[in-house]
Parts: structure tokens; C-alpha cells; sequence
């Protein structure tokens, strides 16, 4: 999954203030500066031709929007995705020189490359931090931890390695952390079950995790938990809880073992991918109930016993429960009496 990026923000802000008229210049000449050093520093890349000393950086500059409605016109969001940058560069360090930025882009970027700086800490505003699609590396750092207005992180599909930072739970008003896609190793902190209840999003699939999961997560309510495609193991029962208001739980491609008969279900449950783990149990007859159920899949499995039959269970085939111990029941040949 993937956030928006600052662009879809710069919109609303563009839209409202369309029509006021603009005769004097009024973008900040400080800032002016720092985004004519971050073109310098990023090599000139053609997509920043509006960037010109001549011009107000508030007026159509390529990814850059000014704060309105402040009137202090200081840049707020740096859109700066898909700029088909000519050679690879890092993240251009006069960006810790915005003081007021409160979305940085850089996603779809494959020639940005090494690390996410520690001094992105001195952008005390920032709420948005994305970065998918890049060739970023290195370690994420612990001192994002000290941006406390941060809301997202999505760094997915670049070149992180090492551990999950394990001081992201205190930012207070964190949403989502996606870092699908990446190359992470170690376990889920213990920590991660003290993250705020603005916490909905957890997507970590296709990296190199390992170990438990942490039983202190059973406290979150999660609307996404995406773990796919890791070397994660034993208990993922936290997850679950008729209690919740999760959407989706893919744990596809682990080596998850936990008897699923004894979870409880999310009514808004649309997709679970249990997939290729040791998962044992029978499946739960809530099943039928989950009214918007559409992605279901079980199969390579430990599982026994009848499927549920009926609601939305109708729509789903063969390949959705192969190769269990014994499952059985429509779809798959029927149970023995
Ligand atoms: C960023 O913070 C460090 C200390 O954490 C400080 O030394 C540095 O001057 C700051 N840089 C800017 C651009 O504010
Ligand atoms: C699991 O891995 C297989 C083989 O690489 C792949 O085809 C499948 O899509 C993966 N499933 C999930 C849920 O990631
Ligand atoms: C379920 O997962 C298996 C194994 O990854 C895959 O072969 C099969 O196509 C999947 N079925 C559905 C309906 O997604």
C-alpha cells in the first residue's frame, strides 16, 4: 500500500487560493535560496526548469507549494517525485534548511541514493515523510523519533537494511509506517504495542523479519496489517478480535503456526491471506458473516475440518484452500461422515 504523495495536499491548497491575485514576489527569499541550493545539490535534473531565480518559488514551481494561510508564504510542501534525476544523489541536505516543511516527497526516484540523514530531525513541522521507489539505504534512523508531528512514513520498495527503529511508538500522532518492500532484518520491537491510538497502519511485507510477534500488539487496532512475504513465526492471534475494525491481514509466506478456529473476526474484514505458514485449527464459522470478505486465501496450511459455508465463502475457489492437512467441504471434495 501507498500513501499519497505532498502533490494531492498542494491541490486542495492551489484550488482555494486560485484566484487571488499576485503582483508582488512572495516567496520567502530564504527559502527561495535553500531551493535554489536543493536544485544545485539534487544535479540540475530538467524537471526543476520552473525553478527560476527570476520567478516567485510560490508561483508554479515543480513540487513546491507556500503556506496561504499564515501570509508568511514559507514553503510547506516539496513534492519532488518522479524526477527523473540524471545522475544518483542523496537526499539533498539543505532540505533540514525548510523549517516550516510539513510534507517532503521524494518517491519514484531509483537514482536517489544513500542514507535518510539523522538531520531530518531539524524539520520540527514534518508530518508526511515519503520515500518509495528510491535506492535509499542504510539504516532508519531512531532520531525520526524526535519529528513529533509526523503522521506517515512511507519508505517502501528502496534499499533499507538493519533493524526497525524501535522509538517510532512515542511520535504521538503517528498513523502508518510503511516499509514494505525493503531489505529489514530483526524482530518486531516489543515496543510496537505501545503506539498511539492513531496508529492503523503496519506494513512491513517482503523484508527479512524474523522471530515472534510481540504479544503487547494484541492492544492495537489496526485497519491494515500487511506481513507478507517475511520469515516471521509463531502467534499472529494478536491481529485478530471481533472487537477490531480491521480490513486486511496478509501473513502470506511466513512460517506463522496458531490455531485460527480461536480467533475472533473484524466485521470489516475484506482481505486475509494466511497462505504458505503451519496455521492449524479449523476455519471460523464468523467467516459466512463478513459481509464486504472478497480476498480469502488459506491454502498451504496445517488446517482441518469443513469450511464455512455460505455468505461471501460462495465466491471463492479451489486455490484459496489448497494443499491443507484436512480441510474439507465445498470447494475441496466433501467430509467424510
Ligand atoms: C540541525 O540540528 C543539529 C543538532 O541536532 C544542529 O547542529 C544543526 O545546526 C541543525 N541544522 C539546521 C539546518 O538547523
Ligand atoms: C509467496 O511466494 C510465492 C513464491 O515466491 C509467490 O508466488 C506468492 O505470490 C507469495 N504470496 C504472498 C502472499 O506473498
Ligand atoms: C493462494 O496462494 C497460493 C500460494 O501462494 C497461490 O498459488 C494461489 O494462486 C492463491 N490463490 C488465490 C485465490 O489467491
Amino acid at each position: 500500500m501507498q500513501f499519497s504523495s505532498c502533490m494531492s495536499l498542494v491541490l486542495l491548497i492551489l484550488t482555494t487560493h486560485l484566484f487571488i491575485p499576485s503582483l508582488a514576489e512572495q516567496c520567502n527569499p530564504y527559502d527561495k535560496n535553500t531551493l535554489l541550493q536543493i536544485k544545485k545539490e539534487l544535479g540540475n535534473p530538467t524537471k526543476l526548469s520552473s525553478w527560476n531565480p527570476t520567478t516567485d518559488c510560490c508561483d508554479n514551481w515543480y513540487g513546491v507549494s507556500c503556506d496561504y494561510n499564515t501570509w508568511l508564504y514559507r514553503v510547506i510542501h516539496l513534492g519532488l517525485d518522479n524526477l527523473d534525476l540524471p545522475q544518483p544523489v542523496q537526499i539533498p541536505p539543505s532540505v533540514t534548511n525548510l523549517p516550516f516543511l510539513l510534507c517532503l516527497s521524494l518517491d519514484n526516484n531509483p537514482n536517489l541514493v544513500g542514507t535518510i540523514l539523522p538531520t531530518i530531525a531539524n524539520l520540527t513541522n514534518l508530518e508526511y515523510f515519503f520515500l518509495s521507489h528510491t535506492s535509499i539505504s542504510g539504516e532508519i534512523p531512531n532520531t525520526l523519533s524526535k519529528n513529533k508531528r509526523l503522521i506517515d512514513l512511507d519508505f517502501s520498495n528502496s534499499k533499507l537494511t538493519g533493524p526497525l527503529p524501535a522509538t517510532l511508538p512515542s511520535l504521538p500522532v503517528i498513523s502508518g509506517i510503511i516499509f514494505d518492500g525493503n531489505k529489514l532484518t530483526g524482530t518486531i520491537p516489543e515496543s510496537y504495542g505501545s503506539f498511539p491510538n492513531s496508529f492503523t497502519v503496519l506494513s512491513l511485507s517482503h523484508n527479512r523479519l524474523s522471530g515472534k510477534i510481540p504479544a503487547s500488539l494484541a492492544k492495537l487496532n489496526l485497519l491494515f496489517v500487511e506481513l507478507e512475504g517475511n520469515m516471521l513465526e509463531g502467534d499472529a492471534s494478536v491481529f485478530f478480535g471481533s472487537k477490531k475494525s480491521t480490513f486486511k491481514i496478509l501473513l502470506g509466506n511466513n512460517s506463522f503456526s496458531f490455531d485460527i478456529g480461536k480467533v475472533g473476526l473484524s466485521e470489516d474484514l475484506r482481505a486475509l491471506d494466511l497462505s504458505n505458514n503451519k496455521i492449524y485449527g479449523s476455519l471460523p464459522e464468523s467467516l459466512i458473516k463478513l459481509k464486504y470478505l472478497h480476498e480469502l486465501n488459506v491454502s498451504n496450511n496445517n488446517l482441518c475440518g469443513q469450511i464455512p459455508q455460505g455468505g461471501k465463502m460462495k465466491r471463492f475457489d479451489k486455490s484459496s484452500y489448497a494443499n491443507n492437512k484436512c480441510l474439507c467441504g465445498s470447494p475441496l471434495q466433501g467430509c467424510k461422515a
